[in-house]
């Protein structure tokens, strides 16, 4: 709930390709805006942390400035600045986080560095209202595939698995460039994987037998998977017969969102959780949203999970997450701190 004397927060979100800026009073959004260098690197088939820089330099003004007018605020209304302090590339932070320290320092306020993968979470308040107490957080992106028990997104953070190689996100790419799709090609192969028979193709399921089964409970592995699609493609490539693009995608599709929806759930009934909050660019993924809320509900667990628009990175999520350590009473990050591209996911923010 937003009382009107909650300070206003503005978040900065400058880890990959976006720059985001939005600003949040309590658990209300006011104004999100994004620009994004995406459109840059379909020619080079992945970012070029140079270029993202750059176009994070380009792009703070005018999404700044967007972001104000949007919410009808002055820069001097402002309570507090988020930033982004990781994890993601150590340029594109740096640029967030300089403006972000400027602006605190310019206006008197204090300025938060926090977690952006946490931030893929606590967005979820702006739509659905007040973080439960407890709940298991999923996050799923380019970049990690994490199983969180949250006991409080703002102090109490656990890790409780995550990918022992790729990512689910990055898994799609890979994938996606196998089968020569644009880059990124995580939503072309989802698309193309609405429109397949998911039970053509039984591609197998990382950590999912044996003793691999209890040893790495909550962790997953998606390079062996991506390793059987591409020999598949090999296969079918030396006979000379074209391969039904959207049965792949289908099938691989379903053995990556079965391994994530499986283990969420597992991960909720041990640990006593009644909610899974799902976020990161990869929560945009059609199957995974389907599969993740038929194996909740029949467990009686509800899922959380942000709309479209919230999934890949934004200002909103850095906002959310600046907004929930203050009105937690979490002490602001001393102005000196530096970018962390591997910030561990028990950091909520730095010290
Ligand atoms: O969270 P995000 O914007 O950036 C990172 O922090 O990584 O996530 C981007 C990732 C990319 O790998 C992209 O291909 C994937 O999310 N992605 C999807 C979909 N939409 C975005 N993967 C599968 N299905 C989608 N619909
Ligand atoms: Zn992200």
């Amino acid at each position: 709930m937003t009382k009107q004397r909650d300070p206003l927060v503005l978040g900065i979100e400058s880890t990959c390709d976006e720059t985001g800026v939005a600003l949040v009073r309590g658990g209300t959004l006011l104004a999100d805006r994004t620009a994004t260098s995406m459109d840059e690197y379909a020619r080079y088939g992945g970012i070029i942390p140079e270029i993202a820089s750059r176009a994070h330099l380009e792009s703070f003004l005018p999404t700044l400035q967007g972001a104000l007018e949007e919410a009808d605020v002055e820069l001097t209304d402002v309570d507090a600045i988020a930033v982004a302090a990781g994890p993601g590339l150590v340029g594109s932070l740096t640029v967030g986080i300089c403006a972000g320290k400027a602006l605190a320092s310019a206006l008197g306020v204090p300025i938060y560095g926090v977690n952006h993968v946490l931030g893929h979470l606590a967005v979820d308040e702006l739509v659905d209202g007040p973080m439960p107490d407890r709940f298991i957080g999923l996050v799923v992106s380019g970049g990690h595939s994490n199983l969180l028990l949250v006991n409080d997104l703002a102090t109490d953070v656990v890790e409780l698995g995550g990918t022992l190689d790729d990512a689910a996100g990055e898994a799609f790419d890979k994938v996606g460039r196998l089968l020569g799709l644009p880059y990124p090609g995580g939503p072309h192969v989802d698309r193309l994987s609405q429109h397949g028979d998911r039970d053509a193709i039984r591609f197998p399921r990382g950590l999912a037998a044996g003793k691999d089964k209890e040893r790495y409970k909550y962790d997953f592995s998606f390079s062996g998977l991506k390793t059987a699609v591409s020999r598949y493609l090999k296969g079918l490539e030396a006979q000379g017969i074209e391969p039904v693009a959207s049965d792949v995608c289908a099938g691989f599709s379903e053995a990556v969102n079965d391994s994530l929806t499986a283990k969420a759930v597992r991960a909720c009934l041990d640990y006593d959780c009644n909610t899974i909050v799902v976020g990161g660019g990869f929560s945009a993924n059609s199957r995974l949203r389907q599969l993740l809320t038929e194996r909740a509900e029949v467990r009686g667990i509800t899922v959380r999970m942000p709309p479209l628009r919230f999934c890949t990175d934004n200002g909103a999520q850095i906002a959310a997450m600046g907004s929930q350590l203050m009105r937690a009473g979490v002490f602001p990050s001393d102005p000196e701190f530096s970018p962390d591209s591997q910030m561990p996911l028990n950091q909520m923010s730095m010290a």
